[in-house]
């Protein structure tokens, strides 16, 4: 069962894309989660995303929010790194955060850009208040 409950991350004052960020938060503890995409995460490229089809998407969100090089982001739940090493490839200097320690070490791996870092821990738990330009989430569940 997934409870869904809404909030804005305010960014220094942005929301991104015009969009209402929705933060869905699933029952399962941050250890159970973390588990639940370590094993997946072990082959490279889970989701087998393509350049081709995502850095159009990555480039249209980036003019969209006005971003800018040197601006900073912060990519909550990044998963294998892609979307937050797209944003780095922009000048953008980039952290993803996730739970799944495995998901961060492959990130790291397959990304060496001095722009981007890559941390294991819960974005409900950060105590970042305001740090960011752009915190861009997809998928964080
Ligand atoms: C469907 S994957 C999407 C990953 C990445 N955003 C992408 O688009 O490829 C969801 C990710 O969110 C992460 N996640 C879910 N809840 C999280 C939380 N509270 N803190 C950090 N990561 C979280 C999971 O570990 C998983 O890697």
């Amino acid at each position: 069962m997934v409870k869904a409950k809404e909030s804005r991350l305010r960014t220094k004052g942005r929301i991104v894309g015009g969009l209402e960020p929705l933060i869905s938060i699933s029952n399962m503890s941050s250890h159970e989660l973390a588990q639940s995409y370590d094993d997946s995460y072990r082959q490279s490229n889970y989701f087998k995303y393509r350049l081709w089809l995502y850095r159009p998407f990555v480039r249209a969100l980036v003019r969209r929010v006005g971003l800018k090089p040197g601006d900073s982001l912060l990519d909550a739940g990044c998963g294998q790194g892609f979307f937050t090493s797209l944003f780095a490839d922009y000048g953008i200097s980039a952290i993803g955060i996730d739970v799944s320690a495995a998901g961060v070490a492959a990130a790291r791996e397959a990304y060496l850009s001095p722009r981007v870092t890559f941390e294991v821990g819960d974005v409900l738990e950060l105590e970042w208040r305001n740090e960011f330009d752009c915190v861009f989430s997809r998928s964080c569940s």
